[in-house]
């Protein structure tokens, strides 16, 4: 059981900024990835309510959240971890693999450009921060499903930072988000590398387990079960952890280790393969 007097001092919430879009255009019309099936029925105004409930959530534990208008004909623009990838006030646009998301390119970098953001067009395909995830100084960053592996050199160059590249191979977890949880992605004090994880450890290649085992010794390793309710498509800020509330496993695990989860039901967006994670990108820097 969860000691939490030892450890909930040790987790700091961190204000963040993130882009959200209200779901109004969300449907299943096509499949492109294992969860999408588009002869069973989806509700819109329940997957705005749900969405709602997320976006409430991280209101009212501080963080900011901006809203990008959603685009009639694009369903699938209400996962915006998909439109960009932004470190230091630099948003890196996209380049869809599958045609269905390429109009979400321009309505995206166009929010950027429009909010103080230095836009820089990418050439190789990747689809932002499902597959690339901050932590600390380095990016994690998926391949095998989505983003195409020229795409992390490009990454590296465009941020100057170190890129660790993941390969995924199971297609249900087809975005490296849906993989991995980034719980600590500050550095500690003294220099001491806090930066922390969970992950999905049946999502990745033997060789990436290998990568991830000794990068992050301490990470929580989550259980199929709790992968296969998209449990890792989760978003923290170093002390609240919003996560499915399907992860049982994954929520106890997370307060022996002194985080909050803060349950939020998305149900309605996974019909389209999607989950908290999806629905939320992260704004780092840049002018207000
Ligand atoms: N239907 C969307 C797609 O397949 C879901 C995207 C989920 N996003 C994510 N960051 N994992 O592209």
């Amino acid at each position: 059981m969860p000691t939490p007097h030892e450890n909930l001092t040790t987790r700091v919430a961190q204000r963040r900024r993130y882009l959200m879009c209200r779901p109004e255009h969300f449907t299943v019309s096509y499949s492109i990835n294992p969860w999408m099936e588009p002869s069973r029925p989806t509700d819109t105004a329940k997957a705005v309510r749900q969405w709602q409930a997320l976006h409430d959530a991280y209101v009212e534990l501080g963080h900011e959240v901006e809203l990008i208008d959603p685009v009639p004909g694009l369903p699938d623009m209400v996962y915006t971890a998909n439109g960009g990838f932004i470190v230091d006030g630099r948003a890196l646009g996209v380049r869809f693999r599958v045609d269905e998301r390429r109009g979400e390119e321009r309505p995206f970098m166009d929010w950027f450009d429009g909010h103080g953001f230095e836009v820089v067009e990418p050439v190789e395909v990747q689809e932002g921060e499902g597959d690339f995830l901050l932590v600390g100084d380095t990016i994690l960053a998926g391949t095998g499903f989505r983003s195409v592996g020229d795409s992390h050199r490009e990454l590296a160059a465009v941020f100057g930072r170190e890129v660790v590249s993941l390969r995924l191979v199971d297609p249900r977890f087809y975005h490296l988000d849906t993989a991995i949880t980034v719980l600590d992605p500050v550095e500690g004090v003294g220099g001491v590398e806090r930066a922390n994880i969970a992950y999905l450890p049946s999502a990745f290649d033997e060789e990436s387990r290998r990568v991830l085992a000794e990068r992050y010794p301490d990470a929580i390793q989550v259980t199929d079960a709790d992968g296969a309710v998209f449990g890792l498509n989760a978003a923290s800020d170093g002390r609240h952890v919003f996560v499915s509330p399907r992860a049982t496993d994954f929520a106890a695990q997370l307060e022996a280790r002194g985080y909050v989860p803060v349950p939020v039901d998305l149900s309605e967006l996974l019909l389209g393969g999607g989950g908290i994670k999806c629905c939320t990108l992260e704004l780092r820097g840049g002018a207000r």
